[in-house]
């Protein structure tokens, strides 16, 4: 049996509610929550033109509660982008935040909760526990399974100018309330469910790989691989089957969860170039090295890969290390992620740099449970231009 370690936390949001049709209880959650007159939704055009913005409004104003909206959140949020985005409402008497969307929206209003009560900029936050003072409180209802973000103290910050995303971590990011409506997640178009449920996916897998995987994430992560293994097929090849839906919502959100307690590895930090220079979506930039950073990491984690074998619900001879990555490959085919970086106009002299930049994401990096060189990063980036 692995030793545990001698000390480890969880923190995660202190109240969730889940189910088909959950948001419809807001209204209700909120009165029970704190006295609020003024509320921002931080949103997507998605949730606009599928009327999830009016229903939360509607109910907001049912409480007596007015409500500024913004639904323009781009993906991938930029510095910039977040400062002009928080300079639109500053001083308008907020005292509520609703992050509706994707992980992006989500990443948005947790920033802008702490940047409307700290006289800090965005960049001065990037990195731990650098947020000074609490923030705003903030209701997180995600629309993509996903980032898990609803229940991490994380937000991911794209640099261009550095052709990197930073991360700002701080207690202060948790929401007082979590929605989990599976409802949202519907229209989801199939090349972002099979995006972001790959992105849950590799949450879980890495923080229960992590170098600071312990008993608590352990749980989170192995039942975060159960349901999504059985689910990310049938969710993306049937987006209006609720029950897939809700299971890779939870799923994700467990992945999250997992993440909290121990943290992402050098899937996250090699993928991190990939979207701050290359603008490679997220998941999909994990999806495409989570097979090749098995590979580098399966000397010294077989028996944790077989653990994950068993939770995949992998049979026979595939019950092991290598059968895990055989099924991510074979996910990332039926899924239809890409899987060769010149389809984003990446060749072979773009990877020094990649791999240079993937090395600054210590944070990260330092959770792989074997040590990465910047020679073998690059062979890594290697094997994707194929
Ligand atoms: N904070 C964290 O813990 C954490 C963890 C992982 C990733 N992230 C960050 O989250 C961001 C990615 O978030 P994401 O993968 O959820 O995607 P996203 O929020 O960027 O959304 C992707 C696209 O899908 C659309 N969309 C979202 N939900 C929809 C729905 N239900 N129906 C139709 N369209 C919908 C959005 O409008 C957008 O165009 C990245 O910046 C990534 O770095 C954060
Ligand atoms: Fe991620």
């Amino acid at each position: 049996m692995t030793p545990l370690p001698q000390f480890y936390q969880f923190q995660t949001a202190p109240q969730i509610i889940a189910g088909t049709g959950s948001l419809g209880q807001l209204g209700e959650r909120l009165q029970a929550l704190a006295p609020v007159r003024s509320a921002l939704i931080v949103s997507q055009p998605s949730m606009f033109r599928q009327g999830f913005i009016d229903q939360t409004q509607r109910q907001l104003e049912q409480r007596g509660i007015s409500s500024m909206v913004i639904r323009d959140v781009m993906p991938e949020p930029t510095a910039q982008h977040i400062r002009e985005l928080c300079d639109r409402v500053r001083g308008s008497g907020i005292d509520l935040i609703v992050g509706l969307g994707g992980g992006s929206a989500l990443d948005v209003a947790k920033l802008i909760s702490v940047l409307l009560t700290n006289e800090q900029d965005v960049e001065e936050m990037l990195g731990v526990d650098r947020v000074r003072e609490p923030g705003i409180p903030t209701v997180l209802i995600p629309s993509t399974a996903g980032t898990g973000s609803e229940v991490t103290p994380n937000a991911i910050v794209t640099l261009p100018e550095q052709e990197l995303k930073i991360g700002v971590v701080s207690r202060h990011l948790l929401p007082r309330l979590v929605v989990l409506d599976p409802l949202l997640t519907r229209e989801l178009p199939q090349n972002h469910t099979a995006a972001t449920g790959m992105d849950a996916f590799t949450h879980a897998i890495e923080s229960y790989i992590s170098t600071k995987a312990n008993p608590i994430s352990d749980m989170f992560a192995l039942e975060s691989i159960r349901l999504i293994s059985r689910n990310i097929l049938q969710a993306y090849r049937d987006g209006s089957d609720m029950a897939a839906r809700e299971r890779m919502l939870l799923g994700s959100m467990y992945g999250g969860m997992a993440l909290t307690g121990s943290g992402t590895a050098a899937v996250h930090a090699l993928a991190y170039p990939l979207g701050g220079k290359f603008n490679i979506p997220h998941g999909v930039a994990n999806s495409m090295l989570l097979p090749h950073v098995m590979n580098f990491n399966k000397p010294v984690i077989g028996e944790r890969l077989q653990d994950v074998a068993e939770a995949m619900g992998l049979e026979g001879e595939l019950r092991n290390a290598d059968g895990v990555i055989r099924q991510i490959e074979q996910w990332t085919r039926e899924l239809a992620i890409p899987q060769d970086l010149r389809s984003f106009g990446i060749s072979g002299e773009d990877v020094p740099a990649l791999a240079q930049a993937a090395m600054k994401v210590t944070r990260l990096m330092q959770n792989n449970p074997r040590t990465m060189t910047a020679e073998d990063a690059e062979a890594i980036y290697r094997r994707l231009l194929a």
